[in-house]
Formats: structure tokens, C-alpha cells, sequence
């Protein structure tokens, strides 16, 4: 029997033999960059790093993998904030860099074909030429993935309105742990013939199978958008100009985010910015309005006849471009503040619109006890998605997560908007989803990849790990 040593050393061989001796990565050294994400909480030493170029060399990847059963965990970005995408002990990383190439034009003037390592940006950039726009934009946006952003079915701010990464999904190429490719790219735009397997992996963050190729869809552009932040005392008011601003502006509101206090104050801190409003204020609501002409600011004056009540130095607007990142810039800096404060500990979850002031009012009783964690919240406000972030966590603390992750349960929220489980939530998936449903879960996990190599201990746990 060939011993461990000598049976990675066959696998190498053979990854070598698929992608090449330059697209195998095996220096230690060189291996540190693909072996954490950029939360620093997760990521163990790999075995080695593979950067195919094609479908098929994934597929062989995952043949040369799955006999030697040997595990692989798929990273495009490596922007990831729930070590979905760094290695466990040993697994193969297989990295999608190689495969960015963007097609547009490809049968459908308001699709484009892009590859799973083309990053947001660049899928940006090319429906712009295209006359047109991809509906999904966030701060990681030079970084992340198409790949990436399928498989953890991204969202970010513009969901609100355009939905998240599955929605955007005209097609999809994706190769199943046994090496099959499959492929749905055909240029239509609606496609009832047999099961949604697309939408089955997008979401499955890596454990069902690889992304490799996806259809995009994309749209014609508004003529215009305006900015708007508005400063309300509280969450109760915040989730009041909520509903306001939803039935006041329909499809025209195309992002309503949130940040808390703390937020604002270490942002201007971090990028030495003045205050946004002229007054301070609980809860700042930062949104996008689409508007049908250009440079007339149509917006505030339809916030101020949707909100009669709102003082006028608690709303501020801006119509054009530098304006209008300048005001966001106060949500999407956060992160990048937050993280040159120390290490992030992040729970991205959701709650019924009704219930967020009842989850930040217990969330702050809760932490009340333990006064060493600085807390900072922030999120996609019209979709009820809450970015809770803490500084001061040492390590992993099961006794934390179980608090908030329960408390987001017991109000009947998710304990996963858009990040994905990965390894960080996924003791706690069954506070949100019925032992029918994991019991589902895990059976589709095993018929797509019977040997488990595929983002081995992610998502869903089989019922046989400890
Ligand atoms: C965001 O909304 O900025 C992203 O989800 C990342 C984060 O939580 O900071
Ligand atoms: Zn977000």
C-alpha cells in the first residue's frame, strides 16, 4: 500500500501532468497567498495550488482528486468572508484565475459569457462598452469572481432591486466532482426544459460543484441615478422610511443601505471625512434612486413629498457622479476601516424588515455583558440583511455565535444573507432550516459528489462527522 507521502506525491505528479509544472504551486511560500481570505480567521496549509486554464482541466483535476481521494476546495477572489474558499489541512486549491476570458455578443445582445475567474470589474467594464450594465456592483468589486459570486450567490447593495447572483444567471457551465462538464449556455433567455440546475449550484459555495463558465445577464442602463442619505434617530425610524421609500419609489429605488453610528464615526475617522449630515444622528440610510433624465435631481424632491416629515437637515442628495461617491463612500469604506482595526468577526444574516430594531435592541442587551467587543452594524437596509461586525473577538467563540445567530432565529431570520455558510456557519444551519431540509441537502450533496471532495465540511455536515 502506498503510504500518504507517497500517494500526494502521485496526485502532484498527475496535477502537474493536467495544468502544466507553472500552473502547479507547490513553494510554501508562494502557497501563504491562497491559504487565508481576507477575514484572517480561516485557512489552513494546503497541499498544493492548481491554476487550470480550461473546463476540461478542471474536470481532470477533480478525476485525479476524486481516485485518490484526495480534497479540493475551489477559490476564485479569495474575497470570501466565511472560509468557503481557503483550504482545510491537505486539499488541493484550485484556483480559477486562468479562466476570465469575457465573451459579449455571444447570440444575445443583453448577455455576455464570461469565465469564472473574470472579476466583477472586468464583467463591469465589458457591458459598459456593450452600450449596457451588469446589475451587481460591491467594494470587492477588483477582486471577487464571477465564480466566486455564483457559487456564494453575491448580492450586495443593487439586489434590492436587480436580485442576487441567480438571478443574473442566463446559463451556466459547471464541472460536477466526478468530472463531468456540464454545460446550459445556450443564448436563451427562458429555459423550463427539465430541472434548474444552475440555480441548484449557485449558492452551493463550492460543495456541489465547479463554476467555470456563466451567461450574464445584463441591462439598459437609467439615464440617470441620484444619491440620497438620510440620518433617522433610531431603527424603528430607519425600518418606518423603509417601507416609505419602497412603496414611494417602487422599482426606482435600486439600493437602501444602512450604516449605524459607530460606522460613520470610525469611517471619518479612518479617511479623515467630515460628517455626512450637518446634525448626528442613530441610523443613516444611504440609497439609489434611477432616474429618467440626467443632472435634475428628481430624487429629493420625490424623497421630500414621500417624506413630508423629515427635517431638512436629516437628507442630503447628490446628482452628480462624485457626489454620489462621496455619500456611498461612507458605507463601503467600513469594511476596509474596520479591518485595519484588528480582526473582523462577521455574521451576515437577515431578518424580517419588521423585526431589525427588535434584533439591534437585543443584540446590544446581549453584548452589554461583554463590554471588550466594539460593535458595528451595518447592510443592505431594504433587504433586511444586517452586517454585524465585531472587534475585540479572540479566536473562534461558539458561546458568541450561538447568541446571535440563535437570537436571529428566534425572530425568524436567516442566519445567511449573502456571504454563505461555509465553515463559519455551518454548526448552526439547522436554526434555520428543518432537519427535512438538511436531510435533503446532504442527499444531493452525495449524489453529485459521492467520494466528498468537493469543499469537504462546508455548508452542510454529513451526519456522520463528529
Ligand atoms: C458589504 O456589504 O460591504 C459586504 O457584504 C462586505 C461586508 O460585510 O463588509
Ligand atoms: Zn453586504
Amino acid at each position: 500500500l502506498a503510504t500518504p507521502v507517497e500517494m500526494d506525491t502521485d496526485v502532484l505528479q498527475l496535477l502537474a501532468k493536467v495544468v502544466g509544472r507553472d500552473d502547479l504551486i507547490v513553494d510554501r511560500d508562494l502557497m501563504g497567498a491562497y491559504e487565508t481570505d481576507a477575514t484572517g480567521r480561516f485557512g489552513e496549509r494546503a497541499l498544493c495550488i492548481v491554476r487550470p486554464s480550461s473546463s476540461d482541466e478542471v474536470a481532470d483535476v477533480l478525476k485525479v482528486c476524486g481516485r485518490a481521494s484526495t480534497r479540493v476546495v475551489i477559490q476564485g477572489g479569495n474575497t470570501g468572508l466565511a472560509g468557503g474558499g481557503v483550504p482545510c489541512d491537505g486539499e488541493v486549491v484550485v484556483r480559477m484565475d486562468h479562466l476570465n476570458e469575457i465573451a459579449s455578443h455571444e447570440g444575445d445582445p443583453w448577455h455576455l459569457v464570461a469565465g469564472a475567474g473574470a472579476t466583477l470589474a472586468e464583467v463591469r467594464e465589458a457591458a459598459r462598452k456593450a452600450g449596457l450594465e451588469f446589475a451587481l456592483d460591491f467594494p470587492a468589486r477588483d477582486s471577487a469572481t464571477v465564480g466566486g459570486m455564483v457559487a456564494t450567490n453575491a448580492a450586495g447593495p443593487t439586489a434590492l432591486r436587480w436580485g442576487p447572483m441567480r438571478a443574473q444567471l442566463a446559463g451556466l457551465e459547471a464541472v460536477t466532482a466526478t468530472g463531468a462538464v456540464l454545460s446550459r449556455l445556450v443564448p436563451v433567455s427562458k429555459d423550463n426544459a427539465g430541472y434548474d440546475w444552475p440555480a441548484l449550484i449557485a449558492g452551493s459555495e463550492g460543495t456541489l460543484a465547479v463554476v467555470t463558465r456563466a451567461r450574464l445577464r445584463l441591462h439598459t442602463p437609467p439615464a440617470a441615478r441620484d444619491v440620497f442619505m438620510i440620518g433617522a434617530a433610531n431603527y424603528d425610524d430607519a425600518v418606518g422610511l423603509t417601507s416609505c421609500l419602497r412603496s414611494g419609489l417602487g422599482s426606482r429605488l435600486e439600493a437602501l443601505d444602512f450604516i449605524d453610528r459607530p460606522s460613520v464615526e470610525l469611517v471619518c475617522a479612518t479617511r479623515r471625512l467630515r460628517e455626512p449630515l450637518p446634525a448626528t444622528h442613530g441610523v443613516y440610510l444611504v440609497g439609489t434612486v434611477l432616474t429618467e433624465h440626467e443632472g435634475d435631481g428628481p430624487a429629493l424632491e420625490l424623497l421630500a413629498r414621500e417624506l413630508p416629515d423629515l427635517p431638512d437637515e436629516a437628507i442630503v442628495g447628490a446628482v452628480d457622479g462624485a457626489g454620489r461617491r462621496r455619500l456611498w463612500e461612507y458605507r463601503e469604506a467600513i469594511n476596509e476601516a474596520l479591518r485595519a482595526r484588528g480582526e473582523v468577526h462577521k455574521y451576515d444574516v437577515s431578518l424580517p424588515l419588521q423585526r431589525l430594531p427588535s434584533f439591534a435592541a437585543g443584540l446590544t442587551e446581549d453584548l452589554a455583558r461583554r463590554p471588550e467587543l466594539a460593535v458595528y452594524l451595518y447592510g443592505h437596509l431594504g433587504d433586511g440583511n444586517v452586517h454585524v461586525n465585531l472587534l475585540g473577538v479572540t479566536g473562534f467563540d461558539r458561546a458568541l455565535d450561538d447568541l446571535i445567530l440563535e437570537r436571529v432565529a428566534s425572530l425568524g431570520g436567516s442566519i445567511d444573507a449573502e456571504h454563505g455558510v461555509g465553515l463559519a456557519k455551518r454548526d448552526h444551519l439547522g436554526l434555520t432550516r428543518t432537519d427535512a431540509e438538511l436531510a435533503l441537502m446532504r442527499d444531493v450533496k452525495r449524489m453529485l459528489d459521492p467520494v466528498g471532495i468537493l469543499g469537504s465540511g462546508r455548508v452542510v455536515v454529513s451526519e456522520e462527522r463528529p
